[in-house]
């Protein structure tokens, strides 16, 4: 059995909840008007209210009782420290590291890697610049134009969310394309849209063996050198971001043309290493830089600030609350704004990667829930499909509604009503409507009796539906960086309550394996191997539509 159920305080807030479940938010706003003020903070140019949620003080006080036995602070302290919480893989975890903008040294294996890491930025600078300014030029002596990066994972999610995020700030020279999947559907389309003669091809792998990605890169490479008709132009216009130099130069790329980073990133947290090259290509070092300013800020809160005003902790402890006491198993990423409509898939990655593990670090099973199901789009096109059931619907579902106070579009009215809507249904899912103001308002449109009465269930809202509202004063490089690093910093402090690794990634293993077969079968290179009877039947119906 875990020790997290054997905890005092875990048994404590079992107690708390048999009356915190019967309180509604309406009345608790009610009874204390300065509960905004009080369930509210500020760090960076990120403003977090949390007060509509199921909670009180004594909720809040249980919790961060919790987060302490179950030993969070030597936690934090152990990751910064680079000591190898990764234990699984016998790693250091130090995205930290990546945005230490203080320099202060941080040893792995008695080394200091501060140097490295600085070592690879500056590189990463001074390429970024060439390709920016026009400087490096491609075999036909034309600058870049296109930047096609390809990568899956940690090696896609992070570059592609975040230059969709801070399009407004990026090259105007420079078009930024991603390739993930394997279906080469999506390299075809790619390859139309640019010219070989002004296109950068960035391979980011941090194992440089995932098969998506070398099968897009190698598609990319014959594509390239059947136009160019020269294997030396390969080396102006493709480059690798690994932590494998020898498979990189297996695959012809020089290692020249590498920009390393190494074991202690994990890949969703990596956009922070030369994985980041795409956004700087794209945003220029100085933004780069922002970003991990951005980054370093809420990494300086996270360690020094006292739990109760901690916004990663207080995120995952609400968390937790709704996870293992309501039994919430889900949690939706609601921006409000469309430059981060790539954020709901890149927190998918982020927090289900992570935490969605049922074995803890000593090896026992759980016997409670773990990570949610992290699922979300633009808030307001949610509100005109899914959030009838966040607001009607069996299931509690806390959600997070993030968005910029600052408008940046010139496009006039349009903020207004968005960030209305942001306003409109944190509100809405806290109050919701009860029976007699849905009577009186159907009394109002002239309805009686039992036509009145018939539509009442219909129109109640039951209100008392978390929501947290993440306000970034605008969505600058800084202010993403800060909000990137509050959901890192939050699904860690999950993991360590749960006292599950959450760095490893050992469930994507399985599938990867038998892929490998089945693939030869498909190519014709086994003849066969032993499945179940489904399997054999799909695969022989694949044969049978393949058949020349
Ligand atoms: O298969 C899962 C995974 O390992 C992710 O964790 C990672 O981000 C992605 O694949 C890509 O891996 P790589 O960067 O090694 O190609």
């Amino acid at each position: 059995m875990s020790k997290l159920t054997q905890l005092p305080a875990w048994n404590a807030l079992w107690q708390h909840f048999a009356e915190a479940k019967q309180l509604h938010m309406r009345e608790l706003f009610e009874t204390d008007p300065q509960r905004a003020e009080r369930y509210s903070l500020e760090v960076g140019g990120l403003f977090l209210d949390y007060s509509k949620n199921r909670l009180t003080d004594d909720t809040l006080k249980g919790l961060m009782q919790l987060a302490r036995e179950a030993g969070l602070p030597a936690r934090i302290k152990a990751m910064f420290k680079g000591e190898k919480i990764n234990s699984t893989e016998n790693r250091a975890v130090l995205h930290v590291a990546l945005r230490n903008r203080t320099n202060s040294p941080i040893l792995v294996d008695g080394e200091d890697v501060m140097p490295k890491v600085n070592s690879v930025l500056a590189r990463m600078g001074k390429f970024a610049h060439a390709v920016r300014s026009g400087e490096w030029l491609g075999y036909t002596h034309q600058p870049i134009t296109d930047v096609v990066n390809i990568g899956i994972g940690g090696s896609d999610l992070g570059p592609l969310m975040v230059c969709s995020a801070l399009k407004p700030y990026g090259h105007p020279r420079m078009n930024m394309h991603f390739v993930s999947n394997v279906d080469g559907a999506q390299l075809k389309e790619t390859l139309k849209k640019v010219h070989p003669e002004t296109t950068l091809f960035v391979v980011e792998s941090k194992t440089f063996t995932t098969q998506e990605t070398l099968t897009n890169a190698l598609t990319a490479r014959e594509w390239f050198v059947s136009r160019a008709r020269d294997e030396k132009a390969v080396a102006k216009h493709f480059v690798a971001v690994s932590t494998n130099k020898k498979a990189v130069a297996e695959f012809g790329i020089d290692p020249a043309n590498m920009f390393e980073f190494w074991d202690w990133v994990g890949g969703r947290y990596s956009l922070w290493s030369a994985i980041g090259l795409p956004i700087m290509l794209y945003l220029g070092e100085e933004n780069f830089t922002e970003l991990l300013n951005g980054a370093h800020i809420m990494d300086q809160h996270f360690y020094n600030a006292s739990y109760e005003e901690n916004m990663p902790v207080l995120l995952a402890m609400i968390g937790i609350w709704y996870i293992n006491y309501y039994g919430g198993g889900s949690h939706v990423i609601a921006p409000y704004d469309q430059y981060l409509h790539r954020l709901p898939a890149f927190i998918q990655q982020l927090d289900m990667e992570s935490n969605g593990k049922k074995v803890c670090v000593d090896g026992s099973t759980v016997n409670f829930e773990t990570a949610p199901i992290i699922w979300g789009e633009t808030g307001i096109n949610g509100q005109h499909a899914f959030f009838q059931l966040l607001h009607q619907g069996t299931h509690i579902s806390p959600i997070d509604l993030i968005c910029s106070l600052e408008n940046r579009t010139s496009l006039p009215g349009h903020h207004e009503i968005l960030l209305a809507n942001v306003f409109a249904q944190a509100e809405a899912f806290m109050r919701g409507k009860t029976a007699d103001e849905v009577r009186a308002e159907l009394a109002a449109q002239g309805l009686e009796g039992e036509a009145l009465e018939a539509l009442v269930p219909h129109k109640v809202f039951d209100g008392n539906r978390p929501t947290n509202t993440l306000l970034m004063d605008r969505l600058d490089p800084r202010n993403l960086g800060s909000l990137i690093a509050l959901y890192e910093h939050k699904i860690f402090v999950q993991g360590v309550i749960w006292g599950i690794n959450s760095f490893d990634q050992w469930g994507v293993e399985l599938g990867k394996q038998l892929a490998k077969t089945i693939h030869a079968e498909l190519a014709g290179k086994l003849a066969s191997a032993p499945h179940d009877s489904s399997t054999k039947l799909l695969i022989e119906r694949y044969r049978r539509a393949n058949r020349n």
